[in-house]
């Protein structure tokens, strides 16, 4: 059986240090500087806080990613990403929940880069999965 482990709550926000600064209000510690992910044309940046992850999410330019997601939904969260042991069964039980792949395994720097992969559900949106 294939576990899914969260490993983190991404959070799409226009204004990176804003946003940044209001988690850290609200007693997050950043885990990491601001990283810049060329792939997908974003910053990224994760904080913990009582054993939670979020990952802030922003995009850099038109072009990026996400620049149409935060468009439509504004500042939110809007995926949860699952640390899996194998991407291929892992795939599968999620085609088998109804989840259709949106891209194929990629590098993300901001998590040292571990290959990430994203699914897009009907019931349940955006899911991510990090491979081993
Ligand atoms: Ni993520």
């Amino acid at each position: 059986m294939q576990t899914f482990k969260i490993h983190h709550i991404g959070y799409l926000v226009k204004k990176m240090e804003a946003a940044k600064q209001t988690f850290e209000a609200l007693g997050y510690l950043p885990e990491q500087d601001t990283v810049y992910d060329p792939g997908r044309d974003v910053d990224i940046c994760f904080l913990q806080k009582d054993g939670y992850r979020v990952e802030l999410v922003s995009p850099v330019s038109e072009h990026s990613v996400v620049a149409g997601l935060l468009k439509k939904y504004k500042n939110c969260p809007y995926h949860i990403c699952y640390e899996v042991e194998d991407y291929e069964s892992a795939s599968a039980a999620l085609s088998a929940a109804g989840f259709l792949a949106i891209d194929t395994p990629a590098e993300a720097p901001a998590m040292g880069n571990r290959k990430v992969a994203f699914f897009s559900g009907p019931a349940i949106g955006m899911v991510e999965v990090l491979l081993p």
